[in-house]
C-alpha cells in the first residue's frame, strides 16, 4: 500500500516536472526556433521597385537616424538659443522659450510638445513646421528639447488637471472673461491630448473659448458646480456670446446631448430639430500659420440651416481660397471647409456631412498671403 502511493506520488511529481518545466521550455524552443528560421521580410518596396531590371540593385542608402540637435540649431536656436536659454538671435516681441528651465507651459506631454512644433503657438512668433520638416526630423526634434529640460517634477498642486494620453472632459462654472459677462454656471471644458483645451456653454451650446497650454484647476473639487473652474491654457481665441445656428434669422439654440471620447478624441454632441452634431477639435496650421481647427459632422438634413461664424466682431469676407471660404475678424483668419454657401457673417451648412472651422488667430498678414489666404493685399 504504502510503496503504492509512493509510486503514486512519484507519477504525480513527473506529471508536474512535464506540464510545469519541460512542456514550456519546448515551447520556448519551438518559437525561439520558428523565430531565428523565419524566411527573411521581403525587401522593403519603394519606387525603385518600378525601375528596369539592370538599375533595380540600385537601392537607397541606410537611412542615417535624424540628430534631434542638428534640426534644433539649423530651425530653432536663432530664437531658442543655441544652448536652448530662450536668448537667440532674432528680435521678437517676446521671448522665445527657454527650455532649460523645464515645464512645457503649452503641453505636459511628448505628444502636445511634438503638435506644438509641428503647428505652432497661435497668436505668438512660434511657427509651425509641419510644411518644413518631416515627421522624423519632428519627432528627433522634439526629443531633443525635451532632453533640455531638467526631468518634470511630479504635479506639485493636487487641484491641476493635467490631459496625458487620454482627452479630459470636465462640467462646472466658468468663470466670466471679462467685466460684461457673468460666471456661465453650465460650462464645460474639453481637453485634447495636443493641448487644445475648448469651453462651451451648454445650456444652448455654444463655443466661448480656445486655449494652448495647460488644462484646467479647481481649488474645490468635492463640491461640483461650487467654484468655478480655472481654465489654465492661454486664450487663443474667443468668440461674442451668441446664438449660433438659425433658420431663416430665427435662431434655433442647440440642445446639449453629451461628450464621448473615443480612439483618444474628445467629442460633443448636440442636436438642432432634425440634425444631431458631433464636433471635436484639434490643433492645425495653415502654411506657417498656428492656430486650431473645430470639425462638425451631421447626422440629418442641415441645408436650412445657417451658422454663424465664431467670431468677435462683424467678420468681413475675403474670398475663396483653395478648399474654403476665409474671412477676417479683427487680427484672426476665419476659414470654413464644406459650407453649402456663404452668407453675411455666415454659412449656410451642407444637407449633411462635414464642415471645418478653421481658426488662424492674430495671423500674420505676410504669412497669411504666402500660405494662399485670398483677399488680404487689398486689406493691408
Ligand atoms: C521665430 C522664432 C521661433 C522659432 C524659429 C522657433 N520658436 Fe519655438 N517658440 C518661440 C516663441 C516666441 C515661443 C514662446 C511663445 C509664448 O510662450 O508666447 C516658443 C515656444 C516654443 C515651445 C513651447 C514651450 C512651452 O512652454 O510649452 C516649444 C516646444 C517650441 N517653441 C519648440 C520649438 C522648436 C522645436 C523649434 C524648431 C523646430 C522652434 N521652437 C522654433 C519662437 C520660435
Amino acid at each position: 500500500m504504502a510503496h503504492q502511493s509512493s509510486m503514486t506520488a512519484k507519477s504525480i511529481l513527473t506529471n508536474i516536472v512535464c506540464v510545469f518545466i519541460v512542456a514550456p521550455i519546448v515551447t520556448a524552443l519551438i518559437v525561439w526556433g520558428a523565430w531565428v528560421l523565419r524566411p527573411d521580410p521581403p525587401p522593403p518596396t519603394s519606387s525603385l521597385d518600378a525601375m528596369p531590371s539592370h538599375t533595380a540593385d540600385i537601392r537607397p542608402a541606410p537611412q542615417t537616424p535624424v540628430s534631434g540637435r542638428t534640426v534644433y540649431m539649423a530651425s530653432c536656436a536663432r530664437c531658442h538659443g543655441a544652448s536652448g536659454d530662450g536668448k537667440g538671435t532674432e528680435q521678437l516681441d517676446r521671448p522665445a522659450r527657454s527650455f532649460l528651465a523645464g515645464g512645457f507651459s503649452f503641453g505636459n506631454t511628448p505628444e502636445a510638445v511634438r503638435r506644438v512644433v509641428q503647428h505652432g503657438i497661435a497668436g505668438t512668433p512660434m511657427p509651425g513646421f509641419a510644411r518644413t520638416l518631416n515627421a522624423q526630423q519632428v519627432q528627433a526634434v522634439t526629443k531633443y528639447v525635451i532632453g533640455l529640460a531638467p526631468p518634470a517634477p511630479p504635479a506639485s498642486d493636487d487641484a491641476e488637471l493635467v490631459v496625458q494620453n487620454r482627452p479630459l472632459v470636465l462640467r462646472g462654472m466658468l468663470p466670466a472673461r471679462g467685466v460684461l459677462e457673468g460666471d456661465q454656471p453650465r460650462g464645460l471644458l474639453i481637453g485634447g491630448i495636443d493641448g487644445l483645451t475648448l469651453a462651451y456653454d451648454v445650456d444652448e451650446v455654444r463655443f466661448r473659448a480656445a486655449r494652448q497650454g495647460g488644462f484646467a484647476a479647481r481649488t474645490d473639487w468635492e463640491n461640483r458646480g461650487g467654484t468655478p473652474l480655472q481654465p489654465l491654457g492661454r486664450v487663443i481665441h474667443w468668440a461674442a456670446p451668441r446664438s449660433v445656428f438659425s433658420i431663416d434669422g430665427r435662431s434655433v439654440p442647440a440642445e446639449f446631448l453629451g461628450t464621448t471620447i473615443r480612439d483618444g478624441v474628445a467629442a460633443i454632441r448636440m442636436q438642432i430639430p432634425g440634425v444631431r452634431i458631433k464636433e471635436h477639435a484639434a490643433i492645425t496650421s495653415v502654411g506657417e500659420l498656428p492656430g486650431y481647427v473645430r470639425t462638425l459632422v451631421f447626422d440629418g438634413d442641415a441645408s436650412a440651416i445657417t451658422m454663424m461664424l465664431p467670431s468677435q466682431g462683424v467678420p468681413r469676407y475675403l474670398g475663396r481660397g483653395e478648399s474654403s471660404e476665409w474671412w477676417r475678424d479683427g487680427g484672426d483668419l476665419i476659414g470654413i471647409r464644406g459650407a453649402a454657401e456663404v452668407e453675411a457673417a455666415g454659412v449656410r451648412l451642407p444637407a449633411s456631412g462635414t464642415l471645418d472651422i478653421i481658426v488662424l488667430p492674430a495671423a500674420d498678414i505676410d504669412q497669411a498671403i504666402r500660405a494662399g489666404i485670398p483677399g488680404l493685399e487689398s486689406a493691408t
